[in-house]
């Protein structure tokens, strides 16, 4: 099967805007700073979603978001991969890619991968096909699964599946896995593409106690090389993560800082932790 009609094929899904990039050398990260949000917002039917938000985020960073239901957080993402188009404010990739001006596959190619709640992997194909296709996913190359993977492929998807932890499951189906390792497959297939900026809304939510802490190495082990935004509402795994933490409330941010000191905020205990 070809790249092309896996991507035409139902099983694709949603995720195949964050398939088709590879990393662009060019990011200008000079001010450290690898995306920034100012004062962005968006309405649906006079309802304000986001509200005037500003954000940025350093190179390598791994910051947490965090907010009740409603707060925007994922709407923010959607503005980030250029899913929805904010009414005003910028948004900047390093110093000069401006988003908002970029539609979702430049974004993607640009070096911003998105992980949606739902994975969005190949369950007929193995674990090493999946981060195989991944790669191989640039569409102005005409591949096959079945095409041979070089040398340099080979080690990449082995460095990968040791990274996700699923080196010993490399030719298992992957819709046979647990709901955790399907997951860490989805990051896999991110990471293919090398992405700078990773996003990643509530990638724990349902994953066990074990999967979670595990999830939460992988992200730690992640920073530095890459940039992660974090959405979750699980305060265990934010505590571990150990990151800045951004409380969104009503489109805006509420808050800011580590997380002891958002948790000891009363307006952050009103509209969120003392529920
Ligand atoms: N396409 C849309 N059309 C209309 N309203 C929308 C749309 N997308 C989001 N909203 C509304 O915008 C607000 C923010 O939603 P968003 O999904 O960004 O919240 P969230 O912080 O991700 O919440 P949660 O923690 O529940 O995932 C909500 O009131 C939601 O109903
Ligand atoms: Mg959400």
């Amino acid at each position: 099967m070809s790249v092309e009609q896996l991507q035409s094929s139902p099983e694709w899904g949603d995720g195949a805007a964050n398939m088709g990039h590879v990393l662009q050398p060019g990011l200008d990260i000079s001010h450290k700073v690898i995306l920034y949000l100012e004062d962005i917002s968006v309405s649906f039917d006079g309802f304000k979603a986001l509200n005037k938000l500003s954000l940025a985020i350093d190179a390598g960073e791994l910051r947490c978001i965090i907010g009740p239901n409603g707060a925007g957080k994922t709407t923010m993402m959607d503005v980030i991969t250029g899913k929805t188009r904010p009414d005003a404010g910028t948004c900047f990739f390093g110093q000069t890619l401006d988003l908002t001006r970029m539609t979702e596959p430049e974004i993607a190619h640009a070096g911003i991968g998105r992980k949606f709640q739902k994975p969005t992997i190949f369950e007929r194909h193995t674990v090493f096909e999946n981060l195989e296709l991944a790669m191989k996913t640039d569409k102005r190359a005409r591949v096959s699964l079945f095409a041979r993977l070089d040398d340099a492929g080979r080690d990449k998807i082995a460095d990968t599946l040791k990274l996700i932890r699923l080196g010993a499951e490399a030719e298992r189906q992957a819709g046979l896995l647990s709901h955790g390792q399907k997951q860490w497959l989805e990051i896999g297939m991110l990471l293919m593409q090398e992405p700078q900026l990773l996003l990643l809304d509530e990638p724990v939510a349902g994953m066990t106690d074990d999967e979670t802490e595990r999830t939460g190495e992988l992200f730690k082990s992640l920073a530095g090389k890459h940039s992660l935004v974090v959405v979750e509402h699980d305060m265990a795994f934010i505590e571990q993560l150990g990151g800045q933490v951004t409380v969104l409330h009503e489109g805006a941010v509420l808050a800011e800082g580590d997380l002891a000191m958002v948790q000891a905020d009363p307006r952050v205990i009103e509209v969120y932790l003392g529920r």
